[in-house]
């Protein structure tokens, strides 16, 4: 931890010529053992974007870090409240396919990020789409994108149309979980989802190089989750599913505001660092007006996969307390299962490819309340 405050101290903001520690512009750095990196940028609108690339360089010329990931943030942004503050950005075009059919489509994002704190949008209902239901969390890496593409398939094999978007535009990684990964066509300037395991799937990343750095700020995220919304050929849905990246920042601010979302399940791990971000989680759809329809606990115990037998791991049972502190049921118990992490590297699911495992019918049974709680509230 030290080496990396020490690297980003070296790193001057051109604008200001203070470095990028002593100027508080980075929160929230986190580190794994096996040496990824992950922090937030504040950059503010007049900010040169090459900061980005700097922050990422100077902490990836460290020894034994793997993998940075520079989440970047809007400091007006960066304390989300219910009082609506991101700018209404033009939202006019659709996303276009490149030159000639060729290479990828790229979302627009040309407009400069406005001073100003203009007009709030108003949600838009898109009632092709079904029920919205956002897949979220306070700490990043407990689970959600796991979550969220093993309940999107549980609700297809219940007989449910199921759509999902990735709204982690810094982090895509439902084209590797569900192992599609191509340019979408785009017909009558509508982008077609791609579809997997009975599941049509919308990712930045089938829109982007994949080493194209992540340099957006907040307006853009809303205007490609607007774009996705309302540009994506989605058809009939009972069911829509939104993958959100972690923390409580613009992603989950933008979607509430871009479309009126009818239910949020919240992942947390065991452990009570977890939990404490979760809570965050739970606090910031209940603000808005979000109804938060449970929480999953995921990785409880570490199942066997050769004999079945679960081993208890340390720090245990934090999804049920947050459920009884919050007054929410406990949707379901995920174990740590080796298969779910080889699964999600190889584009086969386990409710998919394992649907007998523990697992997969502890997502299964996710599903069937999350189906049972939305039935509820309709009727
Ligand atoms: N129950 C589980 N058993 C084994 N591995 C798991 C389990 N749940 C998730 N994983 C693995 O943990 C890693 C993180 O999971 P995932 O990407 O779903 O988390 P996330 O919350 O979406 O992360 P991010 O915050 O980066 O979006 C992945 O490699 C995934 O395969
Ligand atoms: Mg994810």
């Amino acid at each position: 931890m030290e080496r990396i405050t020490g690297a980003l101290a070296a790193v001057r903001n051109p604008r200001t010529g203070a470095d990028v520690m002593a100027a508080e512009q980075v929160r929230d750095i986190a580190t794994s053992v096996d040496g990824k990196v992950r922090l937030t940028l504040l950059l503010a609108p007049e900010d040169d974007a090459t900061l980005v690339r700097d922050v990422r360089q100077a902490i990836e010329r460290l020894e034994g870090v793997a993998d940075v990931r520079v989440d970047v943030r809007d400091p007006a942004q960066s304390e989300p409240t219910p009082a609506r503050r991101a700018p209404n950005p033009a939202m006019s075009q659709p996303m276009a396919p490149a030159a000639g059919g060729m290479g990828r489509a790229l979302p627009v994002m040309e407009a400069a990020p406005q001073k100003a704190p203009p007009k709030v949008p108003e949600p838009v209902a898109y009632p092709h789409l079904g029920r919205v239901i956002a897949v979220s969390s306070g700490k990043g890496g407990v689970g959600k994108s796991t979550v969220a593409v093993n309940l999107a398939i549980a609700l297809a094999k219940a007989g449910k149309r199921v759509g999902i978007m990735d709204a982690d535009i810094y982090g895509p990684n439902l084209p590797l979980m569900l192992g599609v990964d191509a340019p979408p066509a785009v017909r009558d300037e509508k982008i077609i989802p791609l579809e997997a395991h009975g599941v049509k799937v919308i990712s930045l990343g089938f829109l982007i190089e994949k080493e194209q750095p992540a340099i957006w700020r907040g307006p853009i995220v809303m205007k490609i989750i607007t774009q996705f919304l309302r540009d994506v050929q989605w058809g009939e849905l009972d069911y829509f599913l939104v993958d959100m990246p972690p923390g409580t920042g613009d992603a989950q601010l933008s979607l509430v505001q871009a479309t009126p979302v009818h239910g949020a399940v919240i992942v947390t791990t065991p452990q009570q660092v977890a939990v404490g971000d979760a809570l965050r989680g739970v606090k910031m759809f209940e603000r808005t007006g979000v109804p938060v329809l449970g929480i999953v606990e995921n990785m409880s115990w570490f199942e066997n996969p050769e004999t079945g037998k679960p081993i208890a791991l340390f720090g245990s049972g934090g999804g049920e307390r947050l459920a009884t502190e919050c007054g929410l049921p406990l949707l379901g118990q995920i174990p740590i299962d080796p298969r779910i992490q080889e699964g999600g590297d190889t584009g086969r699911p386990i409710v998919a490819a394992e649907p007998e495992s523990r697992a997969a019918k502890a997502i299964e049974q996710v599903a069937q309340r999350v189906m049972e709680r939305m039935a509820a509230r309709q009727g």
